[in-house]
């Protein structure tokens, strides 16, 4: 008994002492090489780069060769980017989790900025579907540029005509995110109830805009300076989140969209009819290890036990949405909103204004011409 005893304290022991390493692996931030210098030659372009984990600083603009695209690419010249909060987790590697992909102890992908609108300035041999000249908006690593390559078969397709660069360049990942929060895991029927908390920032523009295309009633949660914001998109009610908090009491809803973490899901649910929805865009962002992830994965796992449905969203970005937001944007049913603009210098201005959590739709990276 005592020798099994024994046994379990030094396997608890070894297990600690793994833990512990693999702690510090995770979490340690290899030192910043110094900046290159700015250079210009032939096939060269401006691009931000990250080379090593941490806040604006470690954002760099440098002059990179120019990418070649591969048979089934296509070279955009990107005319405006649009920022994500996804730049600042990949610019932090925070939460750590997520450097088991992204790299240990600095970004295996110095490429930074996701979503971009601009010209197709050459395709691959292999696309038959795009041409040079062409205006095409979508997703793809490396957006803070001058140039960057897309898959053409993946997340890009053409610009409706009635849209200009920046306001393409402000719909992928945010509309997408509200596109399938709303569609695929909130499954909104036309006159369900709809509340949407965090209604004025990037995603939450979108989700009021797309819940009403899709016929809902809609609830949007925001603080008083962008009620008429709110409103001006369509929303039917408005909820000021510093004078009402909509868990407590007032009307209960077929369906919740949660783009800021700041309720309990227990109070989350509280708000939600008895056989309503809860989607989960994010959670609270406090722990450094698994930030949101922590409360979206628990959400996932005790799913089965409640009654009313949650579901957490990971929300992918691919042509066909993009195609429907195409279709939207081209019925005039969703427009972009933008708040600031920044030259691609200003890139970590950028970031650190995002990182405020005040923007008012979104903020884009501007090219000039
Ligand atoms: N799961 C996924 O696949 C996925 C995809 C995309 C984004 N996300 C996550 O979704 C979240 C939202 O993204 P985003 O791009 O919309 O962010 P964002 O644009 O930075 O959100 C800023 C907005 O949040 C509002 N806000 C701040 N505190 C609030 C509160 N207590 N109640 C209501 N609104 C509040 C702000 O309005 P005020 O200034 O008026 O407070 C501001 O308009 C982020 O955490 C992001 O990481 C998840």
């Amino acid at each position: 008994m005592r020798r099994r005893n024994k046994l379990l304290l030094g396997f608890l022991g070894v297990l600690t002492a793994a833990g512990a390493v693999f702690a510090v692996v995770l979490s340690r931030d290899a030192a910043c090489p110094p900046a290159a210098a700015l250079s210009e030659s032939g096939n060269s372009m401006q691009a931000i780069r990250v080379h090593c984990y941490g806040g604006a600083e470690a954002l760099r603009l440098e002059q990179v060769p120019r990418p070649v695209p591969a048979e089934d690419e296509l070279l955009v010249r990107v005319r405006a980017a649009g920022v994500n909060p996804l730049d600042w987790h990949y610019l932090h590697g925070k939460p750590y989790v997520m450097r088991l992909s992204s790299g240990l102890g600095r970004p295996e992908n110095p490429r930074a900025g996701v979503d971009f609108a601009g010209t197709v300035e050459a395709v691959g041999s292999a696309v038959d579907d795009f041409r040079p000249g062409d205006r095409v908006f979508g997703a793809a690593s490396g957006a803070f540029a001058e140039y960057v390559v897309v898959d053409a078969s993946k997340s890009v397709v053409h610009m409706p005509g009635n849209i200009d660069f920046e306001q393409a360049a402000a719909v992928p990942i945010a509309a997408i995110t509200a596109l399938q929060a709303l569609r695929d895991a909130g499954q909104l029927q036309p006159g369900q109830k709809v509340l949407i908390n965090g209604a004025s920032g990037g995603v939450g523009t979108f989700a009021v805009q797309i819940a009403k295309a899709l016929g809902a009633e809609v609830t949007g949660v925001s603080s008083a300076r962008n009620t008429e914001l709110v409103r001006s998109l369509g929303a039917d009610h408005t909820i000021d989140y510093a004078q009402e908090d909509f868990t407590r009491g007032g009307p209960r809803y077929d369906l919740v969209i949660d783009n800021v973490g700041n309720h309990p899901v227990a109070a989350l649910r509280a708000a939600l009819q008895p056989e309503g929805t809860l989607v989960m865009v994010t959670g609270p962002k406090n722990n450094p290890w698994i930030g949101p992830l922590g409360r979206m994965l628990a959400t996932r796992l005790t799913a089965s036990f409640a009654s009313q449905t949650q579901v957490t969203l990971f929300a992918s970005t691919n042509k066909d949405d993009l195609a429907v937001l195409r279709t939207m944007l081209e019925g005039g049913s969703v427009r972009p909103v933008i708040d600031r603009r920044f030259p691609l210098d200003q890139v970590p201005q950028a970031i650190e204004f995002l990182e405020q959590g005040r923007t008012r739709g979104k903020s884009l990276i501007t090219m000039g011409d």
